[in-house]
This record gives C-alpha cells, structure tokens and sequence, in this order.
C-alpha cells in the first residue's frame, strides 16, 4: 500500500512515519511537508533513504497534483496544519489556508485520482471545553462542535467539508479527534516540552491563569496506533474519538516536570492567561476502543518518564530550534505577559 502522509515532517506526523515504517515494513511512505516553522527534517533524517519526501505546500494545486500522479497513493492521511491555538489568536489567516484550503486541496486530489481513501486527523478541540466541576461530562462523536479559538475553528471547518465530500461526492473518508498528545520531536511551543526546555535552563515557567485547566493527555505513539488501524480497518465516513484517560490539572504537569528533573516549584510563574482558554478536554473513545480493538499501551507516569528522557538525550533536536526564529517568538508571546 503506498501511504501518503502529509505533515510527515512536525510532531504527530513524524511519530506516525516512524510508526508505519516499523508496523508496515512492506508499505510505501511518501511523505508531503512544506517545512514550515514547525516542520523539521533532522526528525526524518535517520528514515530518508526508506521514505519519499516532498517538501510540497498542501494548499499547491499544481504540486500536489504531481505527486498524486508521480506516486499514486491508496491513502491519505493528512496531518499537515498550523496546530498552535497561541499562533492563531495572533495570526488567524495562515491557519484558515493550511487548515481548510489544503484539506480541500487533498481531497480534490483524493477525487481527482480514483476516490482514494482520505484520514482528516482531527483534534477534539473542535468539541469546545467542558466545566471543571463535571467530571461525569466527556466529548463523545456525538457531541455538537462549539469552537473556541481560530484553531480549533479551522479544523471544525476542515471536518464539516470532510463530512460533505462524503455526502456529496460519495469520497471514501475517516475522521479522527484526538486529545493532546505528548511525547519525542513535540515542537518546544507546546505545554510539555516548553516547562522541560525552560526548566532545564533554570528559567521560569509560564502558567496561563492559574494553571486549573484540564487536558487529557495521550503518548503519542498511542495516537499513531489508533490512525492505523483506522485508515486500515475503519468504517467509511465515521468519526473516532482518541483519547488517554488522563485528565490532568496543567500546573500538575508543570509540578511533575520539576520534580523529575529536580528543578524548584519555585520557576513556576503564572502569567495572564490565554485569550478564550478552554478549561477542560476529556475524550470518550469507547467508541474505537469497542469497534476496533484499540486501546492505549502507555500510562501518562510512563509516558513522561519516557518523554524528558528523550529531551534529555536529544538536545541537539530542540536546543537548535530554539536558539533561532523561536527566540523571537518567545520574546513576542512571553515578553510583557
Ligand atoms: P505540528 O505543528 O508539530 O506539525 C505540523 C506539520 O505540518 C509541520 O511539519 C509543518 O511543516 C506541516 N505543515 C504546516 N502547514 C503546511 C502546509 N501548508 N503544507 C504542508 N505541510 C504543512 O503539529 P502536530 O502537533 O504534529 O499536529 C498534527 C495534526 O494533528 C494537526 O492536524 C493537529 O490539528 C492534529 N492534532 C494535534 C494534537 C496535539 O496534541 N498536538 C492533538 C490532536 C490533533
Ligand atoms: P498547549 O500545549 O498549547 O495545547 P492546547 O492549547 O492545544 O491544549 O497547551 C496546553 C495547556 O497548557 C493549555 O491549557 C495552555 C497551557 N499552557 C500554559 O499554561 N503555558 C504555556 O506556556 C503553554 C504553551 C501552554
């Protein structure tokens, strides 16, 4: 099978590559990243000779029609997004173009060349937030979407024209949404590997608010298990919550991550808090773990041990992204907050 994997090149896409190349040796892996920010081929280094990369913007009509016909894939799976909610409460337009523009772009493409199968990895952002104090409450497939920030907007706007090239076009599509997700290459803008980076250097530790809200974290790898056996043995035009049963407090995270590398509580630095900030996610993914037999191998104790011994014994992956362009960045969101 000849897997195209858009996105390849940031976090969750990377994870997934390396996920396919060890569970589906004899699949083909083409990889499509324009190599944003965000998107970093020193990660895909080790895998080149295995993989095809191109470095090709989603949005590219001309291009991406190339690499359909140059390499002819039996599924996409499309990671490929701006993902940062801070980012685009700055700068909403870039994430309405990659998010919405490119994902219509792919399926055109998905259409175009024979109704290939097409995955919209989703995110359960696009479910709004539910209340602090209604542990009971959890985002089912069924929950109606109610976005809060630019983010989370585009991708509800990427699932409801996914929904409609289903519909309409009849094009053999899947959905996943997934909580958030932690663990090797998580770019050093986001929570985990932010608090791991900062601590290590001794500086302080930014907590939006009062560091209450809630996330349900999942490993990775878990993420990457569960959109395989989607895009392999999932229903046609069905979505599939992914989530780790993790609920957990973000100044919890922020306290685990001193203790672990024996850094003081005393760097913990409440900042004003993000505009629109969602309180809590919890996923109910009873619904994949029933209908195929998914379940998540790695607890969050293992999973963060795991993950600041990667960034522990990989400084050179991250400490080179952030003595560049991300200084400014930092400066720009953390500088007067
Ligand atoms: P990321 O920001 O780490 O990586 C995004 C990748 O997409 C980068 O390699 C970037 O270069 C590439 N990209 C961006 N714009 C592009 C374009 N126009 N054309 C081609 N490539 C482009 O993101 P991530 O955290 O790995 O998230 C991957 C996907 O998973 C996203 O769709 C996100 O919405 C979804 N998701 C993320 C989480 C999470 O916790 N990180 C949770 C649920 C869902
Ligand atoms: P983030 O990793 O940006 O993921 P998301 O907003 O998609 O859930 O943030 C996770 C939580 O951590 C969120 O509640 C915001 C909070 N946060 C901080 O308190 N400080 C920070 O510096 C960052 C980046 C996030």
């Amino acid at each position: 099978m000849n897997v195209l994997v858009t996105g390849g090149a940031g976090f969750i896409g990377s994870n997934f590559v390396y996920y396919q190349l060890k569970n589906h040796p004899e699949d083909k892996v083409i990889v499509v990243d324009k190599l944003t920010y965000a998107g970093n081929l020193s990660t895909l280094k080790p895998i080149m000779d295995k993989i095809v990369f191109e470095k090709v913007d989603i949005c590219d009509e001309k291009e991406i029609d190339r690499v359909f016909r140059e390499h002819k894939p039996d599924v996409v799976v499309n990671f490929a997004a701006e993902s940062h909610v801070d980012r685009s409460i700055e700068n909403p337009n870039v994430f309405l173009e990659t998010n919405i523009m490119g994902t219509a772009n792919m399926m055109n493409h998905c259409r175009k060349y024979g109704d290939i199968r097409y995955h919209q990895v989703s995110t359960d952002e696009v479910y709004g937030d539910l209340p602090l104090d209604r542990p009971d409450l959890l985002f089912t497939e069924e929950t109606p979407i109610h976005t809060s920030s630019p983010y989370s907007a585009s991708k509800a706007s990427a699932d409801l024209l996914v929904g409609a090239y289903l519909r309409t076009f009849g094009l053999p599509v899947t959905i996943s949404r997934c909580s958030n997700n932690y663990g090797p290459y998580h770019f050093p803008e986001k929570l985990i590997p932010l608090m791991i980076a900062n601590a290590l250097a001794d500086k302080p530790l930014p907590v939006y608010g009062k560091g209450e809200n809630v996330r349900d974290w999942l490993y990775v790898e878990d993420h990457c298990s569960a959109i395989d056996l989607i895009i392999r043995k999932g229903k046609i035009g069905e979505v599939y919550n992914i989530g780790g049963n993790n609920e957990i407090h973000n100044i919890d995270i922020v306290k685990m991550i001193c203790e672990k590398l024996d850094k003081p509580e005393s760097l913990i630095t409440y900042v004003t808090d993000r505009k629109g900030h969602d309180l809590r996610y919890a996923i109910d993914s009873s619904k994949i773990q029933r209908e195929l037999g998914w379940t998540p191998a790695t607890t969050f104790p293992e999973g963060l041990q795991k993950t600041v011994d990667w960034y522990l014994a990989n400084k050179d992956w991250w400490e080179e992204i952030i003595s560049g362009e991300y200084q400014n960045y930092y400066e720009k969101m953390y500088g007067n907050r």
